[in-house]
């Protein structure tokens, strides 16, 4: 949680021999490790004095009980035991963690009732402090009281106390009054989110949650036999997950259906289905097991995600990311999603960080909230500079909605029935110089057809010279704006103009190309007036904004390679797919050609049609359900704001991914 310098811990075996600990600790103050926890099976051997054996085994590293039980032990034996071995390393640190341990170990075995854990809690901590400190104790709680007691022998450096904490309350406990909180069994994609609680709890005490210690233990298996060590790790977590705040954490961290089974089958004494509940999704999201490579980087993941606020992700440099962001983005967002669930946060260079969502309810979160706190514009503008200012896909607020207003009459009534001709003569004409009876690639056919339609409908120019001229130009612009350097364009920093031999030179010598015909084109409109004329270039010539002001050239300008960029490609590889998946589909494609026959008869099609080829429409959505041309968009935000749980900082980008 806070930003400090990150330390590699190791806990010691569990459960615990003595003679084993002894040798882990001695090797791994070899290795190099920070410090050394001790957890405490409740059924020995106790951890005090594997904390002790550790400690007289080692000389530097620092020894903490990561976390013994409040319950089993009064105020005074807890004291004691923290006390004599913070006496024992004396010169260096010992950390007295404590945790409500489960109703098994308390209950059951210790025949203690398990009762207000939260306050238990709390008393525990202020009176074992005062306790550690040598202070003569007095205390009277809820839960807990003393009179009287004082160590024989005070530590000899103040004993920090840390709390071990899964759900909200206790973690905001930890943060209250704790010096430290110890986190375990917990998916990466959760830390965050435990932290925000920690944060809150210091927050709310008035502390400065930055003092506080993270301990968050991941269970690593260096392995070349993954499933072994699942089952391994499987046998551990059957019972642990059956305990009452585990089971209630697991599902919190959203394997509810998994959470139900392991208590089930743990109540009905059927261990085996008990073990068998636990998955390996939930496995793999919760335990780190593969080779030492793969163990080295996603333990690098859970120190960012310890080290953040923002949920967790691949821990590779932004360089890395980004270059499997621009040429395998489909895996890598699979991937991403596999490793941390349904949000995650990916970092490229020079970037705010990228925080993805495709949870339903935290895109509906994003797209029903304030636009003025979660700005598509700024998300766009850095990516899409090409486009200028005033495109419609960069502004936000005022700007956007009065821009937005001026462009929205060309889509709609009379004027997409005249679209509508348009589209129907041209596709006629393209479908005519198809080759028959031999495959050919459907895309380009698409993209051409697509440009076609958008150079007619919007920009108005159908034949003659400058209809030669603009679509050769756009030609060039999109070719290169749709090739494999297109996405690295998309970067601010190499959006450098180094001459013909930049990707960013090339691109802006193309669109100045285009720029040239396109204002002399919106020259000639102005001199010839709208009149008579179907284009959405004609009518936002004649277009005003609410102060009666027409649009300048640049914006006219804008708005034309905005619609151009926006509408090209994705109609043209929308309808690639369309015809991939039907074609795959023969009995699809047969009910199709009944619709269209059943509604337009021998008859060309009308636009008033469309409204009966209801079959059509649902073909249409599952392919862009199935194949979504625009993945992801973005958003990015003004302030702190909550989104599906996440805290995230003014800054970050909500990315809603529909193709996850
Ligand atoms: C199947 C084809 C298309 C797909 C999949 C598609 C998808 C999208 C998406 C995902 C957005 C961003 C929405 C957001 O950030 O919330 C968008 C915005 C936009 N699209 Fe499309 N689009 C398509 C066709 C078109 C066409 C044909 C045009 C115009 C000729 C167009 C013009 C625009 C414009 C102007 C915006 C920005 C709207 C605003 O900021 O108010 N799109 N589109």
């Amino acid at each position: 949680m806070a930003p400090a310098p990150s330390r590699l811990g190791a806990s010691l075996p569990l459960p615990p021999d003595l003679a084993m600990c002894r040798r882990v600790a001695a090797r791994a103050e070899e290795l190099g490790y920070e410090s050394l926890w001790v957890a405490d099976t409740g059924a020995g051997p106790d951890a005090f004095v594997v904390a002790a054996a550790a400690g007289l085994a080692t000389r530097r590293v620092r020894v903490g009980t990561a976390v013994v039980p409040i319950y089993t032990r009064a105020l005074p034996v807890l004291a004691a035991g923290a006390g004599s071995c913070a006496q024992l390393m004396a010169g260096r640190s010992f950390v007295l963690g404590l945790g409500v341990s489960s109703e098994t170990i308390v209950e059951a075995w210790g025949g203690v009732p398990y009762r207000r854990p939260l306050t238990r809690m709390r008393e525990t901590v202020g009176a074992v402090r005062r306790m550690l400190a040598g202070e003569r104790v007095a205390f009277e709680g809820k839960t807990v009281r003393t009179r009287g007691f004082r160590l024989v022998s005070p530590p000899p450096a103040p004993v920090p106390i840390y709390v071990g904490a899964l759900m909200p309350p206790m973690l905001e406990l930890a943060g209250e009054v704790a010096d430290g909180v110890v986190l375990n069994f917990m998916p990466v994609d959760a830390v965050p989110r435990m932290l925000a609680h920690v944060r809150a709890g210091a927050e709310r005490a008035g502390r400065d949650p930055a003092t506080l210690e993270v301990v968050a233990r991941f269970q690593t298996v260096v392995t070349d036999d993954v499933p072994a060590a699942r089952d391994a790790i499987r046998q551990m977590m059957g019972p642990y997950f059956a305990t009452s705040a585990y089971n209630r954490f697991v599902a919190w961290c959203g394997f509810a259906d998994e959470a139900r089974a392991v208590d089930a089958a743990w109540r009905a004494k059927d261990r085996t289905a008990n073990v068998a509940a636990v998955t390996d999704e939930l496995i793999d999201r919760l335990a780190i097991i593969g080779s030492a490579e793969h163990c080295r980087a996603r333990l690098a993941e859970c120190l960012q995600a310890a080290m953040t606020t923002l949920p967790a992700g691949p821990a590779s440099s932004p360089v890395v990311q980004l270059l499997y962001w621009v040429y395998r983005p489909i895996p890598f967002m699979e991937d991403c999603a596999r490793r941390f669930g349904d949000v995650f946060t990916v970092r490229f260079p020079a970037n705010p960080p990228f925080v993805f969502f495709s949870h339903p309810d935290a895109i509906r979160e994003i797209f029903t909230a304030d636009p003025d706190r979660l700005r598509a514009g700024e998300a766009n503008r850095p990516l899409l500079r090409l486009l200028g200012d005033h495109s419609l896909l960069v502004l936000d607020g005022a700007r956007h909605l009065a821009e937005r207003r001026l462009l929205m009459p060309p889509f709609h009534g009379e004027r997409m029935q005249a679209y509508g001709a348009i589209m129907r003569d041209v596709a006629d004409r393209t479908i005519d110089a198809w080759p028959l009876g031999e495959p050919f690639p459907i895309h380009p056919r698409m993209q051409a057809l697509t440009l076609d339609v958008i150079m007619r409908t919007v920009f108005g120019v159908a034949e003659g010279s400058t209809f030669t001229r603009l679509r050769e130009r756009l030609t060039r612009l999109l070719a290169m704006t749709g090739s494999r350097f297109a996405p690295l364009v998309l970067l601010p920093f190499l959006q450098v103009d180094l001459g013909l031999f930049s990707p960013w030179g090339w691109l802006v010598r193309i669109a100045r190309d285009v720029d040239e015909i396109l204002f002399a084109e919106i020259r000639r409109r102005r001199a010839e007036g709208g009149a008579g004329r179907d284009d959405v270039l004609s009518m936002l010539v004649e277009a005003r904004y609410d102060d009666g002001t027409a649009m300048t050239d640049q914006e006219l300008r804008d708005e034309m390679l905005t619609l151009l960029l926006a509408g090209h490609e994705t109609t043209a590889t929308s309808l690639a797919w369309v015809f991939h998946r039907v074609l795959e589909r023969p009995d699809v494609l047969e009910k199709l050609r009944t619709e269209v026959r059943d509604a337009a008869g021998d008859g060309p099609l009308e636009l008033r049609h469309v409204a009966e080829l209801e079959y059509l429409d649902a073909t249409i959505k599952e392919t862009a359900r199935l194949t979504p041309i625009l993945p992801i968009v973005a958003r990015r935000l003004e302030e702190p704001t909550s989104i599906g749980g996440h805290e995230l900082p003014a800054g970050a980008v909500a990315v809603p991914c529909i193709y996850l």
